[in-house]
């Protein structure tokens, strides 16, 4: 076996305990209370979920199971192709979408490998991060010759899930008491993407992990994950690292940056990682749905008042991804773009 890439090690205060703590305590909502006509209580039980974990399961969500079943064959008959042939479509910097294996989250190397796919073909994005350059790009998606019908496939999971991000995101706006539609604006033209996660059994899972740990800088990411686990979550009551325990067909839900600045933190985002495992593989299909690029975030005048005042300084999103993306293919020195390098210094 070897000895492991000194890439992949991760700090001791980060390494995994490799027992979890206290499974199965993320919230789960049944939205099937959508067609009940129970929506008041629902929207108070996403709230919660939202202000004490900013992390929620979602059960009776509407997307149909064999478009499910569809995308994970077909991401699991991609993963099992040689090296070689996953690396055709592999990205640059040229090309951030498509297939990636060596991602670092914090400079630490991710037991994984990915295929991201923008839902938006081709994705509108600002072309550098310089504030000055108003010039744009466009990504287009790189498709896997095989199999035969992934675009199709990913095509129509991206239209479930993508129903189902506007139904949460309605939700979420009832429970900050604004308009049902009072976000749905800013992803006219949105810069979300789908990623295909598949995680390799790893021979050393108390010194790398599948994903070290970090916060979503989208709205929302929308998660379906399958049954092997591995997935943790940051509590908020105590700091401690929970796992987050499959529930078939459930999807997970978690309020990113954007929602933290919008919601001026009421709702915060919330650290999460992945674990890596000894014996088996793992897949997961995570949409993380972004707004427009020319979306300026920012606290909502709605939720902010003399006694509240904003609590972070208005940043673009373009500007912010192109950041990102440039960070993504060097391994840096400095920290990654955050949204805590928008908050407004407090006295
Ligand atoms: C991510 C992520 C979790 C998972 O890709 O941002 O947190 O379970 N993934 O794969
Ligand atoms: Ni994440």
């Amino acid at each position: 076996m070897g000895e492991i890439d000194p890439a992949f090690i991760q700090s001791i205060e980060h390494r995994p305990k490799l027992t979890v703590t206290d499974p199965g305590e993320i919230p789960v909502i049944d939205l099937s209370a959508l067609d009940s006509g129970a929506v008041d209580l629902l929207v108070a039980d996403i709230g919660k979920a939202c202000e004490e974990w900013g992390f929620f399961k979602v059960i009776n969500h509407g997307v149909p199971l064999e478009v499910v079943r569809r995308i994970e064959a077909a991401m699991k008959e991609f993963f099992d192709q040689s090296i070689d042939e996953k690396r055709k479509v592999k990205r640059d910097e040229a090309k951030p979408m498509g297939y990636h294996d060596s991602e670092h989250t914090k400079n630490v190397r991710d037991w994984k490998e990915v295929l991201d796919i923008a839902v938006e073909d081709p994705l509108v994005i600002s072309a550098s991060p310089d504030p000055q350059d108003q010039e744009l790009t466009k990504y287009y998606n790189q498709w896997p010759e095989y199999p035969p019908e992934f675009r199709k496939i990913l095509k129509e999971y991206a239209g479930e899930i993508e129903k189902l991000a506007f139904k949460l995101l309605e939700l979420i706006s009832l429970s900050l008491g604004l308009a049902r539609d009072r976000l749905i604006e800013f992803f006219q033209g949105q810069t979300s993407f789908i990623r295909l996660n598949h995680y390799p059994p790893c021979p050393w899972p108390e010194l790398a992990l599948g994903v070290g740990r970090h916060k979503d800088a989208g709205a929302l990411t929308v998660l379906f994950q399958d049954g092997v686990g591995g997935l943790e979550v940051r509590r908020k009551a105590d700091g401690e690292w929970v796992g987050v325990k499959p529930i078939p067909n459930a999807y997970i839900i978690n309020v990113g940056d954007i929602i933290q600045v919008w919601s001026n933190d009421k709702y915060e985002s919330v650290e999460h990682r992945v674990v890596a495992n000894s014996e088996k593989e793992r897949f997961s299909i995570p949409f993380f749905f972004f707004p427009a690029h020319h979306v300026n975030v920012k606290p909502l005048e709605e939720l902010t008042n003399e006694e509240n005042p904003p609590k972070f300084k208005e940043y673009n999103w373009g500007k912010f991804m192109a950041t990102r993306n440039r960070s993504d293919f060097k391994k840096q020195a400095v920290e990654n773009i955050q949204i805590h390098h928008f908050r407004v210094s407090e006295h």
